[in-house]
């Protein structure tokens, strides 16, 4: 089912770990707003997340934290409240900053995440969700993963990666193909940081996950360490330093993409 009739939502998840997930959900994000688009972004990675350094570290207020410890009376309305402006037609629910114990920290189950995303739907016409690497391993998301209408699963073309990427891409078309019976289960793979000198070429990605038609479904994203690095350390989003920059249009590309479609 989908989880509401007009916002969209779409979580991007690594096949592993550092594979460039949340530089391109938050230059996704930060794109898609670009282009009128009001966007909620959660940061659910709750351990590890870092959106909030890629789109307004300085200011960002109330966390994921915050935001699971009201779990129970969560709505539309405390949700606006605690949502960050980022820029314009953009804001954050960003990861907690501060480790606590375990044993402090409010619980997240599937149901809580589920509803969190839920109610982020009434406040936007889209909401994207940037999640753990290989977050179909811990239990708390899988019915996120289930039910949001598309995943995003982000990989490189190395070894490592393919061989990790390989089977999340299996999991989530076996799990996802009854509710999302149409084009590769609501599923994009997107190949990060392309270029020459990684140990597998493009083709021999595609070719390993089944993918060798070029299918809108997959994405090639261009290496752009210097802008990259730049965006991150002043804090924005790489397509508000320079759009003409290939990470940028690439990514640009991809909101083109989504925008395009959803307004079908
Ligand atoms: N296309 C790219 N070109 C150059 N560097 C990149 C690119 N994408 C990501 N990076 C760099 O790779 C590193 C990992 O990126 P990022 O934090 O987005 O990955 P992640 O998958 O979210 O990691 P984590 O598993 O820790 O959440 C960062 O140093 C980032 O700046
Ligand atoms: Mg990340």
């Amino acid at each position: 089912m989908p989880m509401n009739d007009n916002a969209h939502t779409l979580g991007l998840m690594g096949a592993k770990g550092g594979v460039g997930t949340t530089v391109l959900a938050t230059s996704l994000a930060w794109a898609l707003a670009q282009r009128g688009l009001r966007v909620v972004m959660l940061d659910l990675d709750r351990h590890n997340g870092q959106a909030a350094l890629h789109l307004c570290e300085r200011n960002a207020g109330p966390t994921l934290r915050e935001a699971l410890q009201a779990a129970q009376r969560m709505d539309d309305t405390l949700l606006d409240t605690l949502l960050t402006p980022c820029a314009n037609g953009l804001r954050l629910l960003p990861a907690p900053r501060a480790w606590v114990p375990a044993s402090a920290e409010p619980t997240a189950d599937g149901a809580q995440l589920l509803r969190l995303v839920q109610v982020a739907a009434q406040l936007a016409d889209c909401v994207l969700l940037d999640l753990p690497a290989a977050a179909m391993a811990n239990e708390a998301y899988l019915p996120l993963l289930r039910t949001i209408d598309e995943v995003a699963l982000v990989s490189e073309p190395t070894l490592p990666a393919t061989f990790n990427a390989r089977r999340a891409w299996q999991w989530l078309q076996d799990e996802r193909h009854d509710t999302h019976g149409l084009e590769q289960a609501g599923c994009t793979f997107a190949l990060n940081k392309v270029q020459r000198q990684h140990a597998l070429s493009p083709e021999q990605v595609w070719r390993t996950l089944g993918l060798e038609a070029a299918t809108p479904d997959r994405r090639e994203l261009p290496r752009s360490d210097a802008a990259v690095a730049s965006a991150t350390y002043q804090g924005q989003a790489l397509g508000a330093l320079d759009g003409r920059e290939p990470l940028a249009r690439a990514v640009g590309q991809w909101a083109d993409a989504l925008a395009a479609r959803w307004a079908s």
